[in-house]
């Protein structure tokens, strides 16, 4: 089955252009080294309706999987896990859950990044830390489970 892929960098400094988006760019290539198509991709501030608005939008267009990056941290602007929660079906814990186990070992920062994957519309979105490197490794964590979520996310024959 063929992936189609969003993604989308939160992030106030780099949606004004103050700040180069390194993460967009460097998951759009471990995407496409993974033999994914990569469909739409955006930068948006740390606002929770711009960045319900880009993944609906994502979703709309064809994107079984949206990858975020940025805004998993505890500042006060990160606000993704509430923005994605505000329009989920469900939660996958396990994204998470295994996104932060497996970053611990990287580094002890990695509890701080509230990593989520959930099902929003007909995507699984997934929602990485904003480092670059953090967001990269983090997919590489939680990619064999990719092709069967997304499948059931967009209710498409799929196998165990
Ligand atoms: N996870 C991995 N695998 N590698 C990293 O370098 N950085 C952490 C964490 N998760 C990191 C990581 C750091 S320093 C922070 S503050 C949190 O992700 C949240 O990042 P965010 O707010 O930019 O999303």
């Amino acid at each position: 089955m063929q992936i189609t892929v969003g993604i989308i960098t939160v992030s106030d400094r780099a949606s004004t252009g103050a700040y180069d988006d390194l993460g967009g760019p460097a998951l759009k290539t471990a995407a496409e080294e993974r033999g994914w198509d990569v469909l739409c991709d955006a930068v948006v501030p740390d606002d929770a309706m711009q960045i319900q608005q880009a993944i609906r939008s994502f979703s709309a267009q064809g994107c079984g999987l949206i990858l975020t990056t940025g805004g998993t941290g505890i500042a006060e602007r990160d606000v993704i896990p509430e923005a994605i929660r505000a329009i989920m079906r469900v939660e996958i814990p396990g994204f998470g859950e295994v996104m932060r186990s497996r970053s611990m070992a990287i580094t002890p920062n990695a509890i701080l990044s509230r990593n989520l994957g959930a099902v929003v519309d007909q995507s699984l979105v997934i929602a990485l830390p904003g480092k670059p490197t953090g967001a990269v490794e983090c997919l590489g964590f939680i990619e064999g489970a990719i092709p069967h979520a997304v499948a059931l996310a967009q209710r498409k024959p799929t196998q165990c």
